[in-house]
């Protein structure tokens, strides 16, 4: 038994690194050990009851894993919710379908309010959904509403429509002057643009023929960018991911200048999950990568419960979403506030 925890902690703690592949099983014990003990020391506690290890492993882990916590301290009967539960049934009858939550909603974050008045601001926004129209072009759009009501000018990008190449810069091929020098005789294989490349001054032009030098200068000229997504198997999709990628490849290799900092983002995810923080994980990770691209994220926005018998669409096809007019109302008011810096959560 691990010193300073009861049989039950003991037990629970067991029960909670099992989650985890084996391979990141001692990780995890670990982290959460430590976290028990700092927190014992907090509470001058002598023994760590199942409630402090529940506490310290919720300290750790990412939300994903609060609904098992919850069944674990017998909160919620099982780890799958009552709200879980009607989900499933949204699988098996199209009145549940309908009948069912979705929510969305919006990180409580006060930005500093933009420096430009928002009819001078450029929102450009991406839809990274295979799915025209579907919730999250639907919540994109009505965000870009929200912004050009106050006199901002919009434009959207579906990520779908949008030819992007893959880039097999391997990253070589930046410093690839430089390995030249050191090895005369280099064998590594490396993209045409940087074959020209006689130093760090001399940057070419990236010669895959795709739409991304001109939705470059758009992203230039854009004050505010949004980025929409659904989870798609748990991750942000494909056309985003490929997306984040080519931006960044380019970005790195072309000769035009680089965005300022100081750009503002919103991050717009959709679920169907009826959990609200469960892909949390996911979204930091776009705010992360947007961040390497110098944008600022003030803003984000989810849907979730987007899911059952018609897979988050309505008999003719159209987004669920658009039928919860108070839910997708929050979209409206995040894009002002993503334009104007206004404080309007209600
Ligand atoms: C191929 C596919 C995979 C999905 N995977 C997940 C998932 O792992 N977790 C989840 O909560 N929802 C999942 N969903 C549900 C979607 O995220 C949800 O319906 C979303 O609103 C779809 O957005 P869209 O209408 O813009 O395409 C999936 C949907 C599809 C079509």
């Amino acid at each position: 038994m691990a010193p300073g925890l009861t049989p039950e902690a003991e037990k629970t703690l067991e029960t909670i690194v099992s989650w985890f592949s084996p391979i990141l099983r001692e990780k995890r014990h670990q982290k959460i050990g430590r976290a028990i003990d700092l927190m014992m020391r907090e509470q001058g506690a002598k023994e760590a009851s199942k409630d402090l290890v529940v506490a310290a492993a919720r300290f750790v882990l990412q939300p994903i894993y609060e609904p098992r916590l919850k069944a674990l301290t017998g909160e919620i009967p099982s780890w799958r919710s009552p709200s879980q539960e009607t989900m499933k049934e949204t699988h098996h009858s199209l009145e549940a379908y309908y009948a069912a939550p979705r929510l969305v909603g919006r990180w409580q974050f006060e930005a500093d309010p933009p420096n430009k008045p928002s009819r001078e601001m450029k929102v450009l926004a991406f839809c990274g959904s295979p799915r025209l129209e579907g919730n999250t072009e639907t919540l994109v759009e009505e965000a870009l509403r929200g912004a050009s009501d106050v006199g901002a000018s919009t434009e959207k990008i579906r990520l779908a429509e949008l030819p992007i190449a893959n880039c097999c810069n391997t990253f070589i091929s930046r410093d690839h002057f430089i390995a030249r020098e050191i090895l005369p005789d280099l064998k590594v294989d490396y993209c045409v643009y940087s074959r020209e490349r006689k130093d760090a001054e001399h940057r070419g032009i990236c010669t895959l023929q795709d739409q991304m030098p001109e939705t470059y200068q758009k992203i230039i000229a854009a004050d505010a960018i949004i980025i929409g997504f659904p989870i798609y198997t748990g991750w942000e999709t494909i056309l985003l991911t490929n997306f984040l990628e080519r931006w960044g490849h380019y970005e790195y290799c072309i000769p035009e200048k680089r965005p300022t900092p100081g750009r503002r983002g919103m991050v717009i995810c959709t679920w169907g999950s009826i959990e609200t923080k469960v892909y949390d994980h996911i979204i930091e990770n776009i705010i992360r990568k947007l961040d390497a691209r110098h944008i600022t994220v003030v803003e984000v926005l989810f849907a979730c419960g987007l899911t059952g018998v018609l897979g988050g669409l309505d008999e003719e096809g159209k987004a669920l979403i658009s039928r919860y007019s108070e839910e997708i109302k929050k979209a409206y008011l995040a894009g002002r506030t993503l334009v104007t810096g206004e404080r309007n959560y209600g």
